[in-house]
């Protein structure tokens, strides 16, 4: 793919900061919704240690996520060396560093896809390497997550994926026609709602995969190189979409190793080489 964005492509990001208007409710949510449960409430309560910090970054959001001493080996070799990250409530953080680096084992350290095997991760004062794995779905709902090759089903179409997410959820019939309208509405996808994954493009596929992640109603959306398969102009789409998402209070990490996106967003990154952070920008730009 090529790697220069076009000026066109910073200042339309610079406009959709300005275009958005900041919404109240979070995404997707209604009065007759059913009440979102707080980040909190994921799973009963865990006899780890709350996380003590009252941290708070430069706009006053207090500490999220945090990950504390966190080391993850895969066969002896440390891939994530002792890492100590801090992450605000509803920023938008961009993790860059070259291919290898141990950016998507964080993540799924995150998601508990993957359990270091030292250290602790907090997420709203809970430790979560100590959930029970009974307690993963829940605490996965809470997270949303997309990926470079969207990982959408192929034989569901554009609804039929999105609601899925909400039928395993056992949400009411009636509530998920209305999530999933919503949500399709907000990635621009409502009109094709009736095709198939493989009848669309790959920033239309992304969008989708990106409707889905966000039904229900994360505070925390994670999207790990989400523009590695797509042209610039799709690439632009996405970011913006992002960014418009974030606006909205949810916090986005985005994973990648574009340049430029980083350099035009103009948000904070966090720089990781061999499993180790070795920078962190408020407003930062690309170093590696
Ligand atoms: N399941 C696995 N088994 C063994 N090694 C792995 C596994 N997953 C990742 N790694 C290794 O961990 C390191 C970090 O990988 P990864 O987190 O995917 O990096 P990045 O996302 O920054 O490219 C790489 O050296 C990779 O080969
Ligand atoms: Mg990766």
């Amino acid at each position: 793919m090529p790697k220069r964005a076009t000026p066109a492509s910073t200042e339309s990001i610079t406009k959709t900061s300005r275009a958005i208007k900041l919404k109240k409710q979070p995404l997707g949510a209604a009065p007759d919704a059913e009440p979102s449960e707080p980040l909190e409430t994921a799973g009963p309560e865990v006899k780890s240690t709350k996380s003590t910090t009252t941290e708070t970054d430069s706009a006053g959001r207090p500490v999220l996520v945090e990950f504390r001493n966190v080391t993850k080996r895969y066969d002896a070799r440390a891939v994530l060396n002792k890492v100590d990250l801090k992450l605000f409530k509803g920023e938008f953080l961009s993790l860059v560093g070259p291919s290898g680096a141990g950016k998507s084992t964080l993540i799924k350290c995150l998601t508990l896809q993957e359990r270091p095997e030292e250290g602790q991760i907090f997420v709203a004062g809970r430790d979560i390497t100590q959930l029970h794995p009974g307690d993963l779905p829940l605490y996965r709902r809470k997270i949303g997550v997309v990926f470079q090759d969207f990982k959408l089903l192929p034989t569901r179409t554009v609804w039929e994926n999105v609601a899925f997410a909400l039928e395993v959820a056992g949400v009411s019939n009636r509530e998920i026609q209305r999530r999933v309208g919503v949500m399709l509405e907000t990635v621009g996808m409502l009109s094709k709602r009736g095709q198939f994954p493989s009848q669309l493009s790959g920033g239309e596929q992304q969008r989708v995969a990106i409707a889905r992640a966000l039904v229900h109603d994360p505070k925390i959306l994670i999207a790990d190189e989400p523009t590695g398969n797509l042209d610039p102009v799709n690439t632009w789409e996405i970011i913006e979409l992002l960014y418009k998402i974030n606006q909205t209070g949810t916090m986005v990490i985005l994973a990648t190793h574009d340049r430029e996106i980083v350099d035009a967003l103009k948000k904070r990154v966090v720089t990781m080489r061999e499993g180790v952070v070795v920078a962190d920008q408020v407003q930062g730009t690309y170093l590696v």
